[in-house]
C-alpha cells in the first residue's frame, strides 16, 4: 500500500483528460498535477527546450512526494521518457505512447489504415511508429502533424466552426487518400475535441491514449502493491499560469468546487540548471 498522491504533468491541459479514468477505476488515488500553462505549447519547441522543461516539473513533482510520474503528454513522451526515467530510478515514470501503441497493435490487423495525429515534435520522432511496428510489423501506420489544435484548445475554442473548419483542413485529405479507418489522438489534449472528429467523420475507429495509460497506471501500482487506500491527501492541481480555461476545464472534470487548485510560478532562471 502507498497512500501518497500520482504525479501527473503535461504543457498545459490536456493532460486532465487523463483524470476521468484514473478517477472512475482507481477511486483511492490522489493527484498531484502540473499544467505548464505558462509555456504551452510544447509540441513546436526545440528537444532540448522540452527537455529542460521536463525535467524542471519533474523535479517538482518529486519535490511532492508522489509515488510515480506519469507524462501526460506525447511530446514530452516522444522527447525524454528515458531522461525522467534516468534521473528517478526508484520512481516509476511512465510515459504515454507506449500503452497506446499495446492496444493499437492489439485491435488492428494488417487491412486497418491506423492515422496517428499529433504534434510536430511528436509526429516527426516518429515515436509512434517505432512503437506500434515493434510490436507488429505488418501494421499499416500514416501520420500528420496538426499544430493548431493545441492553442485553440488552450483557448477554449472548440465547440465551433473555426475548429471543425481547422479539423477538416488538416485531415479532410489525410483520411481520404490515406483511407485511413482508425485514427490515434496522438495529443493529450485531442480528446477534447473527440466529439468534433466524430461527427465529421462519421466511420472512424478512434483510439484515446488518454484512457489507455490508465491501464498501464493500474498494472504497474498493482506489480508493485502500491494502490492507495484511503489517504489523507488532497488532489492538487498547479499551473505555470492560471487561466481561466485550465480552472474551469478541473471543475468540470471533478463536477465540484472542492478541488484544490494552487498557483506555482515555476522560476525560469533554473532552465538546464
Ligand atoms: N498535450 C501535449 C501532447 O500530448 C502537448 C501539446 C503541446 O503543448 O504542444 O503532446
Amino acid at each position: 500500500m502507498d497512500n501518497r498522491p500520482i504525479g501527473f504533468f503535461d504543457s498545459g491541459l490536456g493532460g486532465l483528460t487523463c483524470i476521468p479514468s484514473l478517477m472512475k477505476d482507481m477511486p483511492c488515488e490522489k493527484i498531484v498535477y502540473f499544467g505548464d500553462t505558462a509555456r504551452t505549447p510544447y509540441g513546436s519547441k526545440a528537444t532540448t527546450t522540452i527537455r529542460n522543461f521536463s525535467m524542471q516539473i519533474a523535479d517538482f513533482l518529486v519535490q511532492n512526494n508522489v509515488k510515480m510520474i506519469v507524462i501526460a503528454c506525447n511530446t514530452v513522451s516522444a522527447t525524454c521518457l528515458e531522461d525522467i526515467q534516468f534521473k528517478y530510478p526508484k520512481i516509476p515514470v511512465i510515459g504515454i505512447i507506449s500503452p497506446a501503441a499495446e492496444k493499437i497493435s492489439s485491435r488492428s490487423c494488417p487491412d486497418n489504415k491506423i492515422g496517428i495525429i499529433g504534434t510536430k515534435v511528436t509526429i516527426e520522432s516518429k515515436a509512434y511508429e517505432k512503437s506500434i511496428k515493434k510490436l507488429n510489423a505488418n501494421l499499416n501506420v500514416f501520420s500528420t502533424p496538426c499544430p493548431a489544435f493545441v492553442p485553440l484548445i488552450e483557448e477554449g475554442i472548440i465547440k465551433n466552426d473555426i475548429m471543425d473548419m481547422t479539423i477538416k483542413y488538416y485531415l479532410d485529405d489525410f483520411i481520404l487518400e490515406n483511407r485511413i479507418d482508425t485514427l490515434v489522438l496522438g495529443c493529450t489534449h485531442y480528446p477534447l475535441i473527440r466529439s468534433n472528429i466524430e461527427r465529421i467523420y462519421k466511420d472512424l475507429k478512434i483510439i484515446n491514449p488518454s484512457e489507455e495509460i490508465v491501464h498501464r497506471i493500474k498494472k504497474c501500482l498493482e506489480e508493485k502493491d502500491m494502490f492507495a487506500k484511503g489517504s489523507d491527501y488532497e488532489n492538487v492541481f498547479y499551473a505555470s499560469d492560471l487561466s481561466e480555461n485550465f480552472v474551469n476545464m478541473i471543475e468540470r472534470i471533478f463536477n465540484a468546487t472542492d478541488v484544490n487548485i494552487k498557483f506555482k510560478n515555476l522560476d525560469i532562471e533554473t532552465v538546464g540548471g
